[in-house]
């Protein structure tokens, strides 16, 4: 199926698996809105993507802003809310605000995002949030950011039902090599992916096209919703 006449909104689409993704839905022919906080890196995604992407300053926490983005668009068919903050090493902060931006950004951004795209949307269309392995193999020293993929994927079965016949489903990456890494990583990026290329059954880390085929299915297939799709090669299993 091609998205030729549809409208795909990507709330995080600049870089890494949003960028992907926003790519895949411009080669099947639909109309592409991308979102991201630094302008910066909006330009360089419409640079690479070309001039017919909408690339739109954000920050998904901003619900005005997002209020303001989806009113502005005349339908929606697909939305993928990429946009979630991390920390990991923090633990318990001793400053509580240092946890806030995880659940601020990834739960309540997919909560504003879905608040205003659903009376844009019409059935068949869907709704995808974005959590990680880590909501059910946690990693060490990000409890808070754990406890927001947790909550986004039980906001996505509840909300299935509640915005029927709209779709609503979760993609839970396992280690993808995005931007994301290098940032957190530094330089134990390289070692860090070597070693999990190592352990994993599949011999290799995700790129960010292997999850964004994972969502450009679920907002082709119109009978799933509800669920979480896990694409870890096989992380989930050790
Ligand atoms: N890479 C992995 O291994 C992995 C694994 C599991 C889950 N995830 C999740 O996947 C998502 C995407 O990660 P990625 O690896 O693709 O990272 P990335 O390459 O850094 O891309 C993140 C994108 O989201 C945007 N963004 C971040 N915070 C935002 C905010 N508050 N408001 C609006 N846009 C925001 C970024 O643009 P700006 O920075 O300019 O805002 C950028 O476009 C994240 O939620 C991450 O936690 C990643």
């Amino acid at each position: 199926m091609s998205f030729a006449g549809m409208t795909v909104v990507v709330l995080g689409g600049s870089s890494g698996i949003g960028l992907a993704t926003a790519r895949g839905a411009l080669t099947e022919e639909a109309r592409v809105v991308i979102t991201g906080r630094s302008q910066h890196r909006l330009d360089a995604a419409k640079r690479e993507l070309g001039p017919d992407v909408v690339a739109v300053p954000l920050d998904a926490a901003d619900e005005a802003g997002t209020r303001t983005l989806f009113e502005r668009l005349e339908h929606v068919d697909h939305v993928f809310i990429t946009a979630g903050a991390i920390s990991f090493g923090r633990g318990l902060a001793p400053e509580t605000t240092a946890l806030r931006p995880a659940l601020e950004t990834r739960f309540w951004g997919a909560v504003y995002a879905a608040k205003y795209a659903a009376p844009k949307m019409k059935r068949g269309g869907s709704i995808t949030l974005m959590s990680g392995t880590a909501a059910v193999r946690p990693l060490p020293g990000a409890s808070v950011a754990t406890a927001s993929c947790g909550a986004v994927e039980a906001f996505a079965r509840a909300l299935a039902l509640d915005l029927a016949p709209i779709r609503v489903n979760v993609i839970q990456p396992g280690l993808i090599d995005t931007p994301l890494i290098g940032e957190l990583m530094g330089d134990r990026r390289e070692a860090m992916i070597a070693q999990e290329a190592a352990r994993l059954p599949v011999g290799r880390v995700g790129k960010p096209e292997d999850v964004a085929d994972a969502v450009l299915f679920l907002m082709r297939n119109g009978y799933v919703t509800g669920i979480t799709l896990t694409i870890d090669g096989g992380r989930l299993l050790l």
